[in-house]
């Protein structure tokens, strides 16, 4: 039998067992919900009033959010409880009111809104869809760049942002980027932050979404972009986003901007133009519950990880022993986040996609991870291993190993 035939026989017994798995969702699992399930009754009838005397039923307490949580969240985006506002729900609520902001009235220092000025941001790819989404919703050409293993190419970001003073910004994750992996390199992060800008009001929109969601024990997180940007004189160039979602309760937090002192002053004057304050019952049960967790926050995070490391294990493990020692892809090894990104070495991306549903597993869909959903060389996929249980990982990664070989061999048969 041909190799081709005798992979088709091999999906053909796949698909027969009739199984029905998902590695799409970049989703927490009900194991890691579980831990924060004290939240739900940590405020009650008589706890109300906070430390500094807030009464959290009424209208003050401030558009950046309680004293107690600033002081508790500022560490997640390493920066002071001075230089963090907090905001609701998630931080892509956040963002989108950041974007939306600087089109209409500019960043702080900016002649003007963005929105007259054809704005451009830069987004390193593969990367995150509702980055994508967000910024061309609201109007924004978007220009690519490759995501490196030491962050957004440095060397294609310099050159573009020369250039051009439509580049009004770059917006990219610093910390195990969706879906590489990829961290900043204390390097990069001071070219970036040092960028010499035909923009003068180009700016950073860091979403560290992951900033706090390591696997490892010894764990070497992205540099200190707002410490960076205050020393080199840049301290207005950096915005840094994150929330509660993958900690406590995905899309039902608290979202984080974090910020020099001054920007603290103008945003916070734009936030007040829009809302009285954020949700304080949501910020006062979060301090009182991560106060009594052990460890805090870094507690948490450690039993989200004995949840999360032995997923991601076992998606190396099955990938090693199916594909290591063929020539058919290469993939992400993340030391934290959420994501394995896999590119395939011939253009088949879409069709292992395919044939996996064939077979029962759902994947993220081909072209998510680039700009209005195309991926421009048809290599890329994301693995989302953290909602399925543990016991799918392995299925579900023999599916995608064997669909991998089966459209490789595809391709290889028609000649491409
Ligand atoms: C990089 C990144 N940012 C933001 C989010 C969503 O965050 P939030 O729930 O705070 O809006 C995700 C979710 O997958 C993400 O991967």
């Amino acid at each position: 039998m041909s190799n081709l035939k005798t992979l088709q026989a091999q999906f053909e017994e796949y698909k027969s067992r009739g199984l029905t798995l998902n590695m799409e969702r970049g989703q927490p699992s009900d194991s890691n919900f579980d831990l924060s399930l004290p939240i739900l009754s940590a405020v009650n009838e008589t706890n109300y009033i906070t430390d500094s005397g807030v009464d959290i039923r009424n209208y003050p307490g401030g558009v950046l959010g309680l004293r107690e949580a600033r002081e508790m969240f500022c560490e997640q985006l390493n920066v002071s409880a001075d230089e963090v506002m907090l905001g609701n729900n998630s931080s892509l609520e956040l963002m989108s009111r950041f974007l939306t902001w600087a089109l209409l009235n500019g960043v702080k220092g900016s002649a003007s809104g963005w929105v007259s000025q054809s704005p451009k941001l830069i987004v390193a790819v593969p990367g995150y869809d509702r980055h994508f989404l967000l910024a061309k919703a609201l109007g924004f050409e978007l220009v690519t760049v490759d995501m490196t293993p030491s962050g957004p190419d440095m060397d294609a970001v310099e050159a573009l942002v020369k250039q051009d003073a439509s580049i009004k910004g770059i917006y990219f994750v610093p910390t195990y980027s969706n879906p590489t992996g990829d961290t900043l390199s204390e390097a990069f992060a001071r070219r970036l932050i040092t960028i010499d800008a035909a923009a003068a009001d180009f700016t950073i929109f860091a979403d560290d979404a992951y900033s706090v969601h390591h696997l490892e024990d010894n764990p070497s997180p992205a540099p200190n972009l707002l410490a960076i940007a205050k020393e080199t004189g840049h301290a207005e160039r950096v915005i840094l986003f994150g929330s509660t979602s993958k900690v406590t309760f995905a899309s039902g937090g608290i979202g984080l901007a974090g910020m020099s002192t001054d920007n603290i002053g103008y945003w916070s004057r734009a936030m007040s133009a829009q809302t009285i304050g954020p949700n304080k019952a949501e910020q006062w049960r979060h301090v009182l519950f991560l106060r009594n967790y052990p460890g805090g926050i870094g507690g948490l995070m450690r039993a989200h990880a004995a949840i999360l490391k032995p997923k991601f294990d076992r998606v190396q493990e099955v990938l090693n022993r199916e594909l290591g020692n063929l020539d058919l892809a290469t993939w992400t090894q993340p030391r934290g986040g959420y994501f394995v990104s896999l590119d395939t070495n011939r253009p088949v991306a879409s069709r292992v996609v395919e044939l996996a549903k064939q077979a029962g597993l759902a994947l993220t869909p081909t072209g998510a991870t680039y700009p209005d959903g195309i991926d421009p060389d048809n290599k890329n996929i994301r693995l989302a291993p953290t909602r399925p249980p543990i016991e799918e990982i392995e299925p579900a990664m023999e599916i995608v190993a064997c669909c991998i070989k089966l459209a490789s061999a595809e391709a290889d048969a028609a000649g491409n």
